[in-house]
């Protein structure tokens, strides 16, 4: 049987809603009420992570800054250091600004018109809708990758989902198959379709609700939706960090400036690659005389734009009398797992290997 798309969009929301009643996700941890800054905080962290890797962070941000008052209050390094080992670093940069934005602008209050929300740094239509349709069962469509791999193959929507066309055709789809009511049910739902049977690999057909309906079943090739992009590779990157060990075992860490990679977390002091002698380096840099310098095997780490390859070089520290006493941008960090530091997963892969 050819399904129409037409017949697809019938239907759909009842569908997907009344397999949320029997296999939805109802008690994590942020649909306990509907808080729009709990809401926020975990849309946040569930932009580029998983549900599972995200519930501990997500319990230990909200004890630690249980309200927008004390976030916006918070200094960045307390936040980054609650978020270390999250990754995409932005994300917690963008909710402590967008605090304090909220602290003085929304007097502590979530804003609930879509078009503020929208205008908050790090908050997209889709994030905007979801924490609009969660907390307040506002009707706004969302589109994120889980949904947009549902509504390509619900549809059989040829294309690359990235591309500008793609993207405004699923939007449009979205927009349509919304309903009037039980949106944050319905909300959930998808979400959770797409996260659990309609996976990227070996979908669930069989126990889909959707599946009487879905084109890309009917032709018998769901994973072939979405299309893959097809992709440059992409660019790499080699950095040559210091581990500078000193007498008492600790390693000296360096600031990193606001913007750019790992922007204000703690990471390893990084030998422009100009200089050609470690030695000199630390000398004119630093203000450290050091010892060895022994270039250890590369690690490699995949960032969102660049793969970078990390060449550890381990030096001993023989005299710190010339270094400036500037404890806002050098910590002597004992590498330890309890430690509580803002320190990148990449640094952690490094320490891993050469300690
Ligand atoms: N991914 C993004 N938002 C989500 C949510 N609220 N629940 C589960 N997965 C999600």
């Amino acid at each position: 049987m050819v399904r129409e798309p037409g017949q697809t969009e019938k239907g759909f929301a009842c569908r997907l809603l009344d397999w949320y009643e029997t296999s939805g996700r109802k008690s994590l941890p942020w649909q306990i009420d509907r808080d729009p800054y709990r809401i926020w905080v975990a849309e946040i962290m569930l932009q580029q992570t998983r549900v599972d890797t995200v519930i501990p962070y997500y319990e230990k941000f909200m004890a630690r800054f249980a309200t927008i008052r004390s976030l916006a209050d918070a200094t960045q390094e307390e936040v980054m250091t609650c978020w270390a080992g999250l990754g995409y670093y932005a994300r917690a940069r963008n909710l402590h600004r967008t605090a304090r934005i909220i602290r003085d602008e929304h007097g502590h209050v979530f804003p609930d018109q879509f078009e503020e929300v929208l205008a908050l740094p790090g908050i997209g239509r889709s994030t905007a809708g979801a924490i609009l349709a969660f907390s307040g069962n506002q009707r706004h469509p969302i589109l994120d990758g889980n949904v947009k791999r549902v509504l390509t193959r619900c549809f059989a929507i040829p294309g690359y989902p990235g591309d500008r066309a793609v993207e405004k055709r699923l939007w449009e789809k979205a927009e349509r198959l919304t309903p009037r009511a039980q949106v944050a049910a319905y909300t959930q739902a998808i979400m959770d379709l797409g996260a659990t049977l309609c996976t990227r690999h070996r979908p669930g057909c069989a126990a889909c609700p959707l599946k009487p309906s879905c084109i890309a079943f009917a032709q018998g090739n769901p994973e072939a939706y979405p299309q893959r992009r097809t992709k440059p590779r992409k660019p790499k990157r080699m950095m040559r960090m210091l581990v500078l060990q000193n007498r008492e075992s600790e390693i000296l860490l360096i600031k990193r400036p606001p913007r750019g990679i790992w922007g204000g977390l703690w990471a390893l002091p990084e030998v422009p690659p100009e200089f050609g002698e470690y030695g000199a380096w630390c000398r004119s840099e630093l203000g450290i005389r050091v010892s060895g310098g022994r270039e250890t095997h590369r690690v490699r780490h995949e960032l969102t734009h660049f793969q970078l390859d990390i060449l550890p070089v381990v030096c001993e520290v023989v005299d710190t009398a010339a270094m400036a006493m500037d404890n806002r941008r050098y910590l002597w960090y004992k590498p330890e797992p309890d430690n509580p530091v803002a320190i990148p997963a990449a640094m952690k892969k490094v320490f891993k290997q050469v300690l």
